[in-house]
């Protein structure tokens, strides 16, 4: 059996290197039997198995990736969308409660919320497997294994190629709000098991937080910091793009200072390296212009594409049936 059957995936840092590296190639062969036109067979793979989606925060991709990996894979899904509003947390049911009876109702759960932390409390009161699909400004795991898998993917030229991308020796610059984006926390603790050199470029005080700092040059990683956009393109290889987290701010005001800061549109990437990817967890606001869209190294689309692949793999390993 796969080491991650009947595992909770809290933390990108709980996996080790051979496990991250074996959801990589297990969506890699998801994404392949899908173009082969395997259907029917993968349909089978999660026969009469349930997941739940709760999400106490909006969310797009999260959330239909997974009912569609699920639903690709033959499994059925019971979600609730708003569960701030529509859930019985409403009415102050605690996660621990809600995890209680969950797990009566379903094999997996995924679970967004605004507290840090709570995908481990929730994963603490239920029996099954509990994926995290954001915590607050914590953590975004499955988000980084599909980040991974994208720039795996993303070959020279920006275009997604048959060769996969060697992670060692890759520059890596992310941008943006550091300090309360989860996405670039949990994909900075995943990059650290190769040898990368990391540039986080923000407003210092929006920078990345020093216990993700510490963790990653504990691993090995080189990391430089700056507040200049033009540091990050010098020789990134990939440049991951990130949205000010506006829900994280105590007041509009204080938003306003920092949204609009850094915009990478089609003159900033020229200036990059030739066949840079641009990558954006998404959903972007203003930092990533239209004009960029166009571009061969614009991959936030595969991006959010790659996100089922990844899903499908997690979901059939969590679950034991690969
Ligand atoms: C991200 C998130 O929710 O952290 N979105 C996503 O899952 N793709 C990024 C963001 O909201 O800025």
């Amino acid at each position: 059996m796969n080491s991650l059957y009947n595992r909770d995936i809290i933390s990108i840092g709980d996996l080790s290197k051979d496990e991250i590296q074996a959801v990589l190639s297990q969506a890699a062969e998801y994404e392949q039997r899908l173009a082969r036109g395997e259907r029917h067979a993968l349909g089978q793979v999660l026969q009469n198995r349930l997941l739940a989606t709760v999400f106490y925060e909006p969310s797009t991709r999260t959330r239909l990736s997974f009912e569609s990996a699920m639903n690709r894979l033959g499994g059925r899904v019971l979600s609730v969308a708003e569960a701030k509003t529509s859930s019985s947390a409403a009415k102050g049911e605690t996660i621990y409660d809600s995890g209680r009876m969950l797990e009566g109702y379903a094999d997996v759960i995924v679970q967004r919320h605004p507290a840090i932390g709570s995908a481990r409390a929730l994963a603490d009161a239920a029996g099954v497997p509990v994926i995290n699909a954001g915590d607050g400004a914590g953590e975004h795991p499955t988000q980084a294994l599909l980040d991974l898998y994208t720039i795996q993917r993303e070959g020279a030229g920006g275009m997604q190629g048959a060769q996969l991308r060697a992670l060692d020796g890759l520059h890596v610059a992310m941008i943006g709000d550091l300090k309360n984006g989860r996405t670039v926390h949990s994909l900075s603790k995943a990059l650290s098991h190769w040898k990368v050199d990391l540039t986080y470029v923000a407003p210092p005080e929006l920078a990345m937080p020093r216990d993700v700092v510490s963790f990653v040059t504990g691993r090995g990683a080189t990391v430089h910091e700056s507040d200049k956009l033009s540091d990050a393109l010098q020789s990134a290889d990939i440049v991951y793009v990130t949205r000010i987290q506006q829900e994280r701010f105590n007041t509009v005001e204080e938003y306003m200072k920092y949204k609009g800061v850094y915009v990478v549109n089609a003159a900033v990437v020229a200036q990059a390296k030739p066949g840079v990817a641009i990558m954006h967890p998404l959903p972007r606001v203003d930092e990533i212009a239209t004009d960029v869209d166009q571009l061969p190294n614009a991959a936030y689309f595969r991006q959010a594409r790659n996100g089922v692949f990844v899903r499908m793999a997690l979901l059939s390993m969590v679950l034991g049936a690969v």
